[in-house]
């Protein structure tokens, strides 16, 4: 893959230049633009072109860390720090040291985190949760964000001398509707790439479909439009795409994003409330299973045999007078517990995304003076 944003517009080319420039100094970047844009591309990008590059390069989301871990996680903890804190433990700071942090969805960070996160802008020192000493780190920063940071600053979201501090770079990425002509350009590129991994022979596009694709106002930027390539052609790949076969596709799109329950017409609101709800409740017990599913391999592989009851972290009688709810973030706060916090180990056992676990424990309102007691 190119390291530098695909297009053939202007306002790309001056974006590849500006990253051309910026990348070999140390200077903080702010990439902001829609989602899907492709501001993880320019992050990448920056680290891939700079001194840095084989060095580390930490990607923090920030709007996925519930609000009273993320300090402990950008900054770490000494041992002791907070009940369950029994080992010290490296941030994410710590860990990109010599190399970049990309921190995307900035415009999430508490306003308390942000107070700190300014400290390490200015001075590259911070300390641990808990901890007494400074520490310093060489790391260079980017981060991105698609909320429109000035209001968020009127709004007393966004603290205003962090903002002209990390605007003073800020890469713009404008949205896929007003450059035309990339679409074109991309379409090519992403069809292209996927039918080469997968052995397909590309077919080719109508004039009239290829059009409506430019004028079509693509919402979710460069990621919709490969996510349109793939299944398009996934649906139809051994022919050349019709107008037709665009429109019903980018209609069908749609209707996914806005809801992933069909909607019956004629059915009142309340009735499709509950279907949701109903749907929602099924999710919740399916990955429940797959997290009992998950323990009980672990608690076989560590014995070797058969799994007694007693080893399971809930009693049959518990169970039975147990929500769903409650059965998960019980799980969730045992398997926490066991692993200290260590929410990528916890994703990797539990064969999540560590955002989905983060999205859990914030769901749950789970905090470190949780401890996971057999009653
Ligand atoms: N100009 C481009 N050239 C090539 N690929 C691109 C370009 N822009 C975006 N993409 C691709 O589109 C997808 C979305 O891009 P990316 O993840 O960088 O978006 P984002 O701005 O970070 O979105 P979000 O705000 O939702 O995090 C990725 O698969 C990326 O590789
Ligand atoms: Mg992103």
């Amino acid at each position: 893959m190119t390291s530098l944003l695909l297009g053939n517009t202007v306002q790309i080319k001056e974006i590849n230049e500006t990253i051309k420039q910026v990348a070999p100094t140390d200077v903080s970047v702010l990439i902001t633009g829609e989602s899907g844009s492709g501001k993880e591309v320019v992050a990448n990008s920056i680290h891939r072109l700079s001194r840095r590059n084989d060095k580390p390069l930490i990607i923090v989301n920030c709007g996925a860390i519930p609000e009273g871990i993320i300090e402990s996680e950008l900054f770490g903890h000494q041992k002791g720090a907070f009940t369950g804190a029994i080992d010290e433990r490296k941030g994410y700071f710590e860990m990109a040291d010599n190399g970049t942090i990309f921190l995307d969805e900035i415009g999430e960070m508490p306003l308390s985190t942000q107070v700190k996160f300014l400290r390490v802008l200015e001075t590259g020192e911070f300390m641990r949760v808990g901890g007494n000493k400074n520490i310093n780190v060489d790391v260079r920063i980017v981060a991105a964000t698609n909320k429109d940071l000035a209001s968020e600053v009127t709004n007393n979201h966004f603290r205003d001398d962090l903002y002209y501090r990390l605007r003073s770079i800020n890469i713009f990425i404008p949205p896929l509707r007003e450059r035309k002509s990339d679409i074109k350009l991309l379409f090519y590129y992403f069809t292209d790439s996927y039918c080469k991994e997968n052995n397909i022979e590309f077919k080719g596009i109508d004039d009239d479909a290829m059009d409506y694709l430019i004028n079509y106002s693509w919402p979710g930027n460069a990621r919709e439009l490969k996510n349109f390539c793939e299944s398009i052609i996934v649906l139809n790949p051994y022919k050349k795409l019709s107008l037709s076969d665009v429109k019903k596709h980018l209609q069908a799109d749609k209707r996914e994003e806005s809801n992933s329950l069909p909607i019956i017409i004629g059915k009142s609101r309340e009735s499709s409330e509950k279907d949701f709800l109903f749907r929602a409740l099924l999710e919740i017990k399916s990955d429940m299973l797959d997290i009992k599913d998950h323990l009980s391999v672990i608690e076989n592989n560590k014995n070797g045999q058969t799994v007694n009851n007693e080893d399971f972290i809930l009693s049959k009688d518990r169970i039975l007078n147990m929500k769903m709810d409650e059965i998960e973030r019980e799980v969730l706060i045992y398997m926490l517990d066991k692993n200290f916090w260590n929410v990528e180990k916890i994703a990797d056992i539990l064969d999540q995304t560590p955002r989905n676990i983060y999205n859990k424990i914030k769901k749950f309102k789970i905090s470190k003076e949780d401890r996971w007691e057999r009653n």
